[in-house]
């Protein structure tokens, strides 16, 4: 029997319903003059997140793959807020572009004050990207590895970051957990979903792994699930998933304001200080599913990404 198995609790299930129901904490503290880092900035909860920090005078570095959207971001952000927008482009599903953009900021005299990673993917068909890695655990989970182990040392020496993972409760998809063996899913069967949460389930080990290093050093590393909003998630598939996703999905989906409010929170909020390692959904803390806290996995994991990742 899968050993995940035995170490579910209906608890943490009943927990997580609950939890999706509810409101986000919220802080209005002023962020001024900080600077925030968001992936994925061009379009859904990045895009209202990095609204809600401009909103409270944080100058803003976006990470994002279009030269087009992230002008237009950064000059309306520029001009409703004053704030500074500036913009890098990486496509996550080339490994250089993430690495250029991770040399660029390495070498960079930035402070960096918050680093919300939250570019993603969800595909119901297996694709590979040029790396030949499957798109979604090289989107969702690689790119973000590659930017915070090739910072590290860097946001260490600051001494202040708050690095924070837009998870989701669609790890817990990944019941049995990853197939560190099989990431091409050649011996398992594909689905969105076990894709999606696979990666999701990587982010939260590698999360056990990050915590460890910059532990003492006044970084902390947090995830969270940002709730089921309505975004462009998803709109990359097949007509019949799109159909269902606006027939049902969008439904019952909330705004992505309150992703950006729980964001914002938990970059921000006194509440936060020195909290590290933790899963939240929204703003309340949650246990993450078995498979995500197997440290022994996080090692594997660990080591498999630096040679994935082509990081030394
Ligand atoms: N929506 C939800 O209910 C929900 C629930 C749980 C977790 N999440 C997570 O929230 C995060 C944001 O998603 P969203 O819902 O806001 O979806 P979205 O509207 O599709 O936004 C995704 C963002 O990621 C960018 N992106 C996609 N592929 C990329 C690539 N190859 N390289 C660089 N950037 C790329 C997109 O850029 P373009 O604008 O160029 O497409 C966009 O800026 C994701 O990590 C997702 O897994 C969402």
């Amino acid at each position: 029997m899968n050993k995940y198995l035995k170490q579910y609790k209906w608890e943490n299930i009943k927990a997580m319903m609950r939890n999706n129901k509810a409101d986000p904490k919220e802080c209005h503290d002023s962020f001024k003059d900080r600077l925030v880092l968001i992936t994925g900035a061009t379009s859904g909860i990045g895009y209202v997140t990095a609204r809600e920090y401009a909103k409270y005078g944080s100058n803003l570095l976006v990470i994002n793959r279009n030269e087009e959207k992230s002008q237009n971001l950064c000059t309306e952000i520029q001009n409703e807020f004053g704030v500074t927008c500036n913009y890098e482009i990486a496509d996550f599903s080339h490994l250089s572009d993430i690495h250029k953009v991770k040399d660029k900021i390495r070498e960079s005299d930035l402070e960096i004050d918050v680093f919300i990673h939250n570019a993603g993917v969800y595909n119901t068909k297996k694709k590979f990207t040029d790396d030949d890695i499957e798109e979604v655990f090289q989107v969702d989970y690689l790119g973000a590895f590659i930017l915070t182990y090739g910072l590290k040392e860097k946001l260490k020496a600051q001494g202040k970051a708050r690095i924070i993972f837009v998870n989701s409760e669609g790890h817990r998809f990944a019941i049995l957990g990853i197939h560190l063996d099989d990431l091409k899913w050649d011996h398992h069967r594909y689905t969105g979903l076990k894709s999606y949460g696979s990666a999701k389930t990587a982010q939260l080990l590698s999360m056990i792994k990050f915590k460890e290093y910059f532990k003492h050093s006044g970084v902390t590393i947090n995830a969270m699930h940002p709730g089921d909003v309505k975004t462009n998630m998803g709109e990359n598939n097949g007509r019949s998933y799109r159909w269902f996703k606006h027939k049902f999905i969008n439904r019952k989906a909330r705004s992505p304001e309150i992703s950006a409010k729980a964001l914002y929170y938990l970059g921000v909020s006194n509440d936060l200080d020195g909290v590290t390692g933790r899963f939240f959904n929204l703003t309340t803390e949650e246990d993450p599913a078995p498979p995500a806290l197997d440290e022994e996995m996080a090692q594997k994991l660990w080591e498999k990404s630096i040679e994935l990742g082509g990081l030394e």
